[in-house]
């Protein structure tokens, strides 16, 4: 058997005793032939090993470089030196694999971020982004442990779709016809789908949810969790073409039972991750602190990372309905002093990230819920209040990143939904499927999707969505 290791936040873990323990992984750094700080992406700690002068010959030496890959049997002592309490006194070094020190493009220094993205094949060896992807597992974990605790089904959504569930009409098309315009076409010279692989036009999704209804009338609550596209020519530090979406939809809920469990989940996987990632997000609050030192007094954050989370967990988020929204911005001395880029316009007009941000960050200092929104700011499926003009939708909002959850209750009511979906032009044959959920059995339900990837953000305290993705998909960018 090959693979006999112990992993390095294990071992960091024991006392040390003279125990032989076997470590596999990459050389952060190698200092005077003596001390091997290697790293095995279980932790951002490294174990010293302690090389004997003498006892393994020049060419071994020579080849333990900038990460090259070790295999390592040794014994555990105390460590003499400052900074840990383990070495590792190595008895036999195996190179598993080289690495051309010259060549190997990240130095045992600090590289920037946008260095980094370009690199985003080897970032995952830094401590940053071995602290962010940790945690970003354990948001994942945390998520299904959530709903499967409270009996939800996960369903798998299909990626193909016929349909643009949010009707925005940002969708990436599939197609395997050839794209240098011999394909064939209709008598009018549009493009002829019905010769096409699926005998219709179809695209990437961009959202679950129409799937997830028919789950959810079906086991009652379903979630998804999955990757989402979106054309949409946004080049933001909050946008990625490809993000991953968690989509609960839920039979038997109205829209406050919907702000309820998107509150209560939300700060579920804050916990497991300030439960089971403490160190991790230690780092990532020291990373935190030390960029935002580089920043003009009034753009750094008034708390760290690790007391923001911990602000969150204890406090409620603020709910409000759009019309109040509006009318704090409109009262605001930032409007007044005409601070915001995007004017306040008035009721109806659909909100910046910016006027979000002011909300959260500035107004009422905390997570915000925002709800019943203008019906003609918000998509199709959205339950129609009686007032005639709004629709029981949510938003939830962060500080530092703005809208991190989308949902509402959906139209039960088949009349009211089938006339909306004329109005707005969405086409009712191709949503035939669609709609028999309110032929047979309609309840009322409600859901909401949150972006996983702004969730990590705003739990890493990473500003750049870029930074969250192992490779972001960006207007421009497809590279790994
Ligand atoms: O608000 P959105 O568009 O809502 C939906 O897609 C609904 N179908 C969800 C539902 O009710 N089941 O998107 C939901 C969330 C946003 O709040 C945001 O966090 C994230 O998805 N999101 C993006 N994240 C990264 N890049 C993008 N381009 C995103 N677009 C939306
Ligand atoms: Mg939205």
């Amino acid at each position: 058997m090959f693979n006999k290791r112990i992993k390095i936040k294990e071992l960091l873990a024991q006392e040390p005793a003279g125990q032989e323990v076997t470590v596999m992984g990459w050389v952060r750094t190698f200092r005077n032939n003596q001390f091997i700080a290697l790293n095995d992406g279980s932790t951002n700690n490294n174990i010293q090993v302690v090389v004997e002068l003498g006892k393994f010959n020049d060419e071994l030496l020579k080849r333990i470089t900038t990460s090259a890959s070790l295999k390592i049997t040794g014994t555990v002592v105390p460590s003499l030196g400052q900074g840990q309490k383990m070495d590792l006194k190595a008895v036999t070094i195996e190179v598993l694999g080289d690495s051309d020190a010259e060549k190997y493009p990240l130095q045992p220094k600090k590289h920037s971020l946008e260095f980094l993205r370009e690199k985003a094949h080897l970032r995952f060896r830094t401590n940053t982004f071995g602290s962010v992807f940790r945690v970003r597992h354990a948001l994942a974990f945390a998520i299904h442990k959530f709903f499967n605790e409270k009996g939800f089904v996960y369903m798998h959504t299909p990626i193909i779709t016929a349909s643009d569930a949010e009707g925005a009409g940002e969708m990436f098309r599939v197609t395997t016809l050839p794209v240098d315009g011999t394909a064939p076409k209709n008598e009018d010279g549009s493009v002829n789908f019905k010769e096409d692989f699926f005998g219709r036009s179809t695209n990437l999704t961009v959202s679950g949810q129409l799937e997830g209804e028919l789950g959810a009338t079906a086991f009652g609550d379903i979630y998804t969790f999955g990757p989402t596209f979106r054309a949409e020519n946004s080049n933001t530090t909050r946008h990625l073409a490809e993000f991953w979406m968690i989509e609960p939809e839920m039979a038997f809920y109205d829209l406050e039972d919907n702000m309820n469990l998107a509150e209560e989940f939300i700060k579920y996987i804050i916990r497991y991750a300030m439960d089971n990632n403490r160190e991790d997000l230690e780092f990532l609050a020291q990373r935190l602190a030390e960029e935002e030192k580089q920043l003009p007094q009034d753009k750094r954050s008034e708390m760290g990372l690790i007391e923001k989370l911990e602000f969150v967990l204890n406090n409620n988020f603020e709910r409000l309905t759009y019309t109040d929204a509006i009318d704090i911005l409109k009262e605001s001395n930032h409007n007044k002093k005409k601070k915001f880029q995007y004017e306040i316009t008035g009721w109806g007009m659909d909100l910046q990230s910016e006027h979000e941000r002011y909300l959260v960050e500035k107004h009422f200092k905390k997570p915000v819920i925002l709800y019943n929104y203008p019906a003609a700011i918000k998509a199709f499926y959205m339950r129609q209040n009686e007032d005639g003009k709004t629709v029981a939708a949510m938003d939830i909002l962060a500080p530092g990143i703005g809208e991190i959850v989308g949902g509402s209750q959906r139209e039960e009511r088949q009349d009211k939904l089938e006339t909306r979906m004329k109005e707005m032009h969405i086409p009712l044959e191709e949503l035939w499927w669609y709609l028999d959920t309110r032929r047979f059995g309609t309840v009322p339900h409600a859901g909401f999707g949150l972006g996983f990837e702004r969730m990590v953000q705003f739990v890493t305290g990473m500003t750049n969505i870029r930074d969250v993705i192992a490779f972001p998909r960006t207007p421009g960018s497809a590279e790994f």
